[in-house]
């Protein structure tokens, strides 16, 4: 339980006991962390029930906590609010309790559940853009909070691999090499195993097509067309399409192992096809599709809108499926393979409206029952320092591994003064450079556009990735200095040091801000707690001299504090997808 359940329990007995609602006495956090460190405004409210003086009341309620173990001091002061700080022992106590549990006091509430999140999102044949790297970041931080709160998370990339950007790849491709069996409709045989292009011949190729169907009509229907045959499961072209995913899936894995991304499922559009005609079916028999200027919809506002809810468009007046239909198709294969609990999907928050409509839809034709947790993040665009969406220093579309490499390189200036081996120096680069990247992203709500600054994520000051790590790194020297000198960790003692009990409050929130970040999505509320529990660890460890305490017992519950600090840097740096260096 935290200090704050803790006191709020107390203070309802003492309410009780006055006479009053015990529900009165619930304990927040201070809003005037200069006079307090939690406060309790009951008084107030149990006056105006009352019809009594509410400081009488503040007054006969603190008398009853008179003598209780977790409160140093209760005062109520004018109008009728009590003033709390928690005890040195309580807190103490509480840390012991976190110390001991391998789970740092989370409570496992997702134990027994299922969650799929839906991220990554990657194009296939298409290159990454930063709409992509920030859904592989904060995806990856959300599975892994999913994790530790006791879910079985199962990640899927969930490849866009259905359109037209793959006829226009086979028609660029045919122009090229047209004697290729893929383009032999009397070809019987088995195809080549071997890809008739590279990694960098498709880079090449799509943005290439894609320019040239803008302007030249014949290519552009021939690659409809070609989309088409594909989807109609013409044989060449399904080969060649396999390549194509083949290709780009060993290329995009690459990318994402760099970042520390890891998918359990490698899914995309073009898997979950064979089951649109029987939903499309089902949607009929329920009579739920509406004809509109020729396509057909699913209506899904609901009188209570307060926003306009288009319909979601299923199909369209060509017989075409959008991507309104596969996400459904989706959900209809998640259920039958996985039937999670929840559903989590990352994307850009200009795809917000398209997942209202394909939510309600899959609830309105009874994909999944009404109480499935169908939830979508959507975030804000990574910008550039000029405000705009952000690009390379050539102007052109995102290569992963060029940013990567510049924050990396970033790092590695920085480093100037280490006294690491250049093997190690650089690997260390690679490590601090990837938090650096993730930290900056995941440092802002989530929901919100940002800049990226290369020169402010990689400084070692600050609230950085970096910074973090240096931290970790500081304390896990300090720790084997201990060793060295045979010091041993112990009891964890009521704060006695200057700043100590700022570090062992900021200690004891840790699980309350794990199931804060988890419940609301939130991975900035984890980068903001060890940014201050950072802080915190500095400024204790600046004023008290823990390898040369006299007082043998101070001194092992103060290792027992630094061990725990560490564990907690490092427990968050995890869930925010990103490991630190041995040294640095
Ligand atoms: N491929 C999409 C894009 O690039 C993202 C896919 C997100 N997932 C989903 N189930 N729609 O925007």
């Amino acid at each position: 339980m935290t200090l704050q359940e803790q006191m709020t329990l107390e203070m309802q007995k003492a309410f009780e006991a006055c006479g009053y609602d015990p529900s009165l006495g619930r304990v927040n956090l201070s809003n005037r962390p200069d006079l307090c460190e939690y406060q309790c405004n009951g008084a107030l409210a149990a006056a105006k029930q009352a019809h009594k003086n509410p400081m009488e009341i503040a007054e006969a309620v603190a008398g009853k906590l008179e003598g209780s173990p977790l409160f140093e001091t209760v005062q109520p002061v004018r109008p009728g609010f009590i003033n709390l700080n928690a005890s040195t022992a309580a807190v103490a106590a509480l840390l012991r309790d976190i110390a001991a549990d391998p789970d740092l006091g989370v409570e496992k509430t997702g134990a027994g559940r299922t969650a799929i999140i839906d991220y990554g999102g990657a194009n296939v044949a298409k290159p990454l853009h930063v709409g992509h790297l920030r859904s592989a970041i904060i995806g990856e931080s959300l599975k892994r909070l999913y994790g530790f709160m006791g879910y079985d998370a199962i990640g899927d990339v969930h490849l866009g691999d259905w359109g037209l950007q793959m006829g226009l790849v086979i028609e660029a491709v045919k122009d090229a090499q047209p004697d290729l069996p893929y383009f032999d409709e009397s070809f019987a045989g088995d195809y080549p195993a071997e890809a008739p292009f590279t990694i960098a011949d498709l880079e090449a190729i799509y943005p290439a097509a894609s320019a040239r169907a803008k302007t030249d009509e014949a290519f552009s229907a021939r690659a409809h067309v070609a989309t088409f045959r594909l989807q109609q499961g013409d044989r060449g072209y399904t080969a060649l399409f396999q390549h194509v995913l083949n290709v780009s899936k060993a290329d995009l894995k690459k990318n994402y192992d760099a970042l520390d991304v890891h998918f359990e499922l490698w899914k995309g559009e073009s898997d979950v096809q064979p089951y649109i005609a029987d939903m499309m079916a089902d949607f009929e028999r329920q009579g739920i599709l509406k004809e509109s200027e020729g396509a057909r919809v699913i209506e899904v506002a609901r009188p209570e809108d307060t926003k306009e809810i288009p319909p979601c468009l299923v199909q369209k007046s060509d017989g075409a499926y959008l991507y309104a239909t596969t996400d459904l198709a989706t959900i209809v294969e998640r259920e039958k393979l996985y039937r999670p609990d929840e559903y989590c999907y990352v994307t850009d928050k200009r795809q917000n409206m398209h997942f209202e409509q394909v939510f309600r839809a899959a609830k309105l034709s009874g994909i999944v029952p009404e109480d499935r947790v169908l939830f979508h993040l959507g975030y804000g665009t990574m910008n550039g320092k000029d405000g705009k969406p952000f690009k390379t220093r050539s102007g052109g579309v995102l290569r992963l591994e060029y940013l990567l490499k510049d924050v990396i390189d970033a790092v590695y200036q920085r480093m100037a003064e280490t006294d690491l081996p250049e093997e190690e120096k650089q690997k260390t680069a690679a490590i601090i450079g990837l938090a650096a990247l993730k930290y900056g992203d995941l440092s802002n709500q989530a929901t919100k556009d940002y800049v990226f600054d290369l020169e402010r994520f990689s400084s070692f000051e600050g609230n950085t990735g970096p910074y973090v790590l240096y931290t970790v790194v500081r304390i896990r020297s300090i720790l084997r200095k201990a060793r060295e000198l045979g010091i041993v960790a112990g009891e964890i003692l009521p704060a006695a040091g200057s700043g100590e009990k700022e570090l062992q409050m900021q200690l004891g929130r840790v699980s309350q801000t794990i199931t804060d970040a988890f419940t609301e999505k939130a991975p900035h509320k984890l980068c903001q707690f060890i940014y201050e529990l950072s802080n915190d660890f500095s400024a204790f460890y600046r004023d008290n001299h823990i390898l040369k305490e006299d007082n043998k017992a101070r001194q092992s519950s103060w290792i027992s504090l630094l061990e725990l600090t560490e564990r907690e840097l490092v427990t968050l740096c995890r869930l925010l997808g990103f490991d630190a260096p041995g040294r640095m």
